[in-house]
């Protein structure tokens, strides 16, 4: 398929759907958002566009990030990602309650804008709102040359190629990537050692291999939309790192299939999306190893208690997670700040099959833009 997959390829080649074709150039487009970016000598990353000087960089104690639909929930995992690599205080904030909120904001706050395309109109309010009151603004943007690309004083491309098909993918990835090195690069300037920038080098190198990998867990995902395409509510539950990534599985069902779906931090159900678990109500965790496991294992027995079909995206071979699960997808291993990205994939791919079988027009679903230009 190599050659399918050039940066201005808008064909979709072999494939039946824009997004599925993006969905499968994951390996290369998280290359391609690495490449030239990972200084192995310094154990950072750097950026060419970023137009901050060291000691500004230095001085910036709080991020406010901004965006709209999945470049929010990469937004979401930013926050987590930032907390920990970098220890600096992250806000995510939906960028059409931003740019009417006016909250207060010091000096080094720094304004992150994530955009796919660089023209929703919500996010490119909340910047200008921001540059006039005087912040910094940056932008994580695939689109080169879009409005808000030209308009933030710095930012980030992705360089994942033209997205076609109106759920993202293969930016959520790519934007999610981006942070992951920008978290490196400040923490590099902050805690982080030398040995520990080394080792975060290596695992993101790593990762279009194990993207490649992970893509091979299709053939499952085929079988476990079969079984539930005909569900009416579907629950997304993950914790830490992968809450953001329940809210984009359940964006992606919905958007692309029309099933009602939620996604929720996997304790916080208890509260109230419980009451929604039945036999026809199946859930998908969140459950590959790492430091929550036990606690997410004992929030997927809570719905097998209740009658509740489970779908497990788990460690390969992880037979504590088979014992209990209905249904399991099983993804390779990787650093829990990596397992956004490498969950991400079978949620992509369970969506777009469990589309096909509901008869949907899964690159232009009704009601839904590619790019949010309007209020
Ligand atoms: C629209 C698209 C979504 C996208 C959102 C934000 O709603 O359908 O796929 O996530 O806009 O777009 P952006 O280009 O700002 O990332």
């Amino acid at each position: 398929i190599a050659h399918f997959l050039g940066d201005g390829d808008t064909e979709k080649g072999d494939f039946p759907h824009h997004m599925l074709k993006e969905i499968y150039e994951q390996p290369e487009t998280l290359a391609n958002a690495m490449r030239g970016r990972l200084e192995a000598d310094n154990a950072t990353a750097h950026f060419g566009g970023l137009n901050l000087g060291a000691q500004q960089l230095r001085q910036i104690d709080r991020v406010v990030m901004t965006a709209c639909g999945t470049s929010y929930h990469a937004a979401l995992v930013g926050e987590y990602l930032f907390e920990e690599l970098a220890r600096v205080p992250v806000e995510v904030e939906y960028a059409s309650e931003l740019r009417y909120r006016n909250p207060p904001m010091d000096r080094n706050t720094v304004v992150l804008a994530l955009t796919q395309s660089g023209e929703t109109a919500d996010t490119l309010a909340a910047l200008r709102e921001s540059k006039r009151m005087g912040h910094t603004t940056l932008a994580i943007c695939n689109a080169v040359g879009s409005s808000i690309a030209r308009e933030a004083d710095g930012g980030v491309y992705l360089h994942a190629g033209p997205e076609i098909g109106v759920a993202s993918t293969k930016a959520f990835t790519s934007q999610v990537a981006v942070l992951a090195m920008l978290a490196l690069y400040l923490g590099r300037t902050r805690h982080l050692s030398s040995t520990q920038g080394q080792r975060i080098i290596a695992e993101l190198q790593a990762l279009p291999d194990v993207i490649r990998k992970t893509l091979e867990c299709h053939d499952q995902v085929k079988l476990v939309a079969q079984k539930y395409a005909g569900a009416k509510n579907v629950l997304y539950l993950g914790r830490q790192y992968l809450y953001p990534v329940a809210l984009e599985g359940a964006l992606k069902l919905k958007e692309i299939s029309y099933i009602h779906a939620e996604g929720y931090p996997a304790a916080e159900m208890k509260h109230g999306p419980i009451a929604l678990v039945d036999e026809n109500t199946p859930s998908v965790f969140l459950v590959p190893r790492g430091n929550v496991f036990d606690k997410v294992m004992s929030n997927m027995q809570e719905i097998k208690a209740r009658g509740g079909p489970v779908i497990a995206i788990a460690s390969a071979g992880d037979h504590e997670v088979s014992a209990v699960a209905d249904d399991v997808i099983e993804i390779p291993d990787v650093p829990e700040y990596l397992q956004p990205i490498v969950t991400a994939i079978p949620l992509q791919l369970l969506a777009y099959e469990i589309a096909l079988l509901c008869g949907c027009d899964v690159d232009k679903p009704r009601n839904l833009a590619k790019s949010v230009t309007v209020e």
